[in-house]
């Protein structure tokens, strides 16, 4: 594979080793890059790549969809149709969640040692990494994310995060609880059972990962519903788990779309727990079904409108291009996305001239190009949303400083856009566009810009910009977010919690404390027979 480096996809150009920390740490990783200018994007590195699972994955066998129906997916460079994916239903679901039940109850998974399942997700987590080049080129071909992305930070993540999660199942356990009288007290931490999970188009592995792996390691089985723009990737991956050695039902995976395939599983009543990502809205009637259905436990990593804050004392060329990546990785489409780039009124003209000419130069193009930094936008609703946020910020009187067009006349392309003197009320700082647009905000002091900051229903992440400890503490502790990333943005290592606070979600995926979400505790008590004992 020729294409192998980190490029310019993660836009970094930090030289010093103290303020700033890359964006995602992929495999190849190898420490910070400068970014200097970027040129001109060339030569394709489309690796070889064809789609050969398009059907259900029920019971470790792909089968068509009961109804026989199917839908296209599309690829967002062209808008054309990549492949017709078999569409579910409520009877595919209901298939899917007897399958889950069964391998849950009777399967041999459950009854496998904890170090035999951790064996297989090792065993996973290695057919994942031989295959991560074609499984990078789906992901690009299906989302239009640069290849180079894709291959280098994004797959290797998900290694990672399904060897990090394998780490887990055998060391999973309860406690011996002192209690009064004469009673032996255990905690068993046991699997919840059938597990609905819910992702998006976004990062369609690396959310995938969050959800599969915790659910794995804890002994659960799974159906789990991929987005209708983005289904390949998934089912490539989920077969590969069933080579690892995964037990027939364990990994249930249903394409099709969400108020039918999306809509059943979170309202099953023989589902026993639901993880969703997606939009705040969805994620409402998420918590909706469960509520009418058997009260399964939800949990929700949503929307966001994040804000990244540049102080008086940070150094404005790495400031910028931190707030750079922070808003434009993935073309914009992060629910972490530093959105609102609140920036201290001393450095604030110097910092808006710089980040113009940062966002000029982002490379927008095919993203199996090398060098190529942004794609196209995921599909003609979402295009056709960003443009009109774009227009609303012209309408509202933000400064459009650059971008704001199409660029091209096929697929999803957009200029990078900036704006300047944006307000708190506008809607372009309001609401998630989901899109290349970053808006600057000016602030005078740190408990205006914290209580500004603070002043939104969102509360998933937040990006502090300084060289003082005292600044970078009173901002951690203040800001009412999930996470908190301080001269660095978007670092998803696997052992990291992420989530959201207010209306950004409920729970944490990742790291230790996502396990909690799989798991049940049951008490065990028995007497003792000799109280002398106590
Ligand atoms: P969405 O929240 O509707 O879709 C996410 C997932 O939920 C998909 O798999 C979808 O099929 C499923 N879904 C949709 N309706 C459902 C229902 N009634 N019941 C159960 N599942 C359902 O997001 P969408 O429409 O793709 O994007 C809209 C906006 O949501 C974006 O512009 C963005 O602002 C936000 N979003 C946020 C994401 C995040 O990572 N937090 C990811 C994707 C979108
Ligand atoms: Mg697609």
């Amino acid at each position: 594979m020729a294409a192998r480096r980190i490029s310019s996809l993660l836009s970094q150009s930090f030289s010093s080793s103290s303020a700033a920390a890359p964006l995602l740490q992929g495999r190849n990783y190898k420490g910070i890059r400068r970014l200097g200018t970027t040129g001109a994007a060339e030569e394709l590195i489309m690796p070889p790549v064809k789609v050969e699972h398009t059907q259900l994955l029920i019971n470790g066998k792909f089968v068509d969809s009961a109804s026989g129906k199917t839908f296209p997916t599309l690829d967002p460079r062209t808008g054309e149709v990549i492949a017709h994916v078999a569409e579910g239903d409520l009877e595919d679901v209901n298939r899917a969640v007897s399958a889950a039940r069964k391998a849950f109850d009777e399967g041999p998974w459950l009854k496998m040692s904890a170090y035999e399942r951790s064996k297989i997700l090792y065993r996973f987590a290695d057919l994942i990494e031989k295959h991560n080049d074609e499984i990078a080129a789906l992901e690009t071909w299906d989302n239009g994310k640069p290849y180079a992305q894709a291959a280098e930070v994004e797959i290797p993540l998900l290694t990672r995060l399904i060897r990090y999660f394998a780490g887990w199942a055998d060391k999973i356990h309860g406690l011996t609880v002192p209690a009064d009288g004469p009673y032996h007290v255990q905690t068993l931490h046991e699997p919840i059972g059938v597990a609905g999970q819910i992702i998006p188009w976004n990062f369609p592995l690396l959310i995938y990962g969050w959800k599969i792996g915790p659910a794995l390691a804890c002994g659960n089985t799974i159906v789990l519903k991929t987005s209708e723009q983005t289904p390949l990737s998934a089912l490539y991956v989920s077969n590969l788990s069933y080579e690892a050695g995964l037990p027939d039902g364990v990994l249930n995976v249903v394409s099709g779309r969400g108020p039918t395939v999306g809509a059943a599983i979170a309202s099953h009543m023989d589902v026993d727990k639901i993880a969703f990502t997606g939009s705040t809205a969805t994620g409402k009637f998420v918590l909706e079904m469960s509520a009418k259905s058997n009260l399964k436990p939800v949990t929700l990593e949503l929307g966001g409108k994040s804000p990244f804050i540049i102080c008086e004392d940070a150094d404005v060329d790495q400031a910028v291009e931190l707030a750079h990546a922070a808003l434009f990785f993935n073309q914009g489409q992060c629910c972490c996305a530093g959105s609102r780039t609140f920036v201290h009124e001393r450095v604030y003209d110097e910092f808006v001239e710089k980040a113009k000419n940062r966002a000029l130069k982002r490379v927008v193009g095919d993203p199996f190009k090398k060098g190529v930094e942004q794609g196209p936008q995921i599909d003609s609703l979402q295009f056709e949303k960003i443009m009109k946020y774009i227009k609303y910020g012209i309408e509202e009187g933000a400064t459009l400083e650059s971008g704001g067009e199409r660029v091209g006349s096929k697929g999803y392309y957009i200029q990078p856009t900036v704006f300047s003197d944006v307000k708190d009320d506008m809607l372009i700082a309001t609401e998630e566009i989901f899109g290349p647009v970053q808006s600057i905000l000016k602030f005078k002091d740190l408990d205006e810009v914290i209580r500004r900051a603070n002043a939104t229903h969102y509360g998933l992440a937040a990006g502090v910009f300084t060289k003082s400890l005292d600044t970078a503490n009173t901002l951690t502790r203040a800001l009412k977010a999930g996470t908190v990333w301080v001269n660095c943005y978007d670092i998803f290592h696997a052992a990291i919690p992420f989530g959201g606070y207010k209306m950004s979600g409920q729970g944490r995926v990742k790291g230790v404390y996502s396990l909690q979400n799989y798991l049940q505790v049951k008490a065990v008590v028995t007497p003792l027979k000799n109280p002398a004992w106590l």
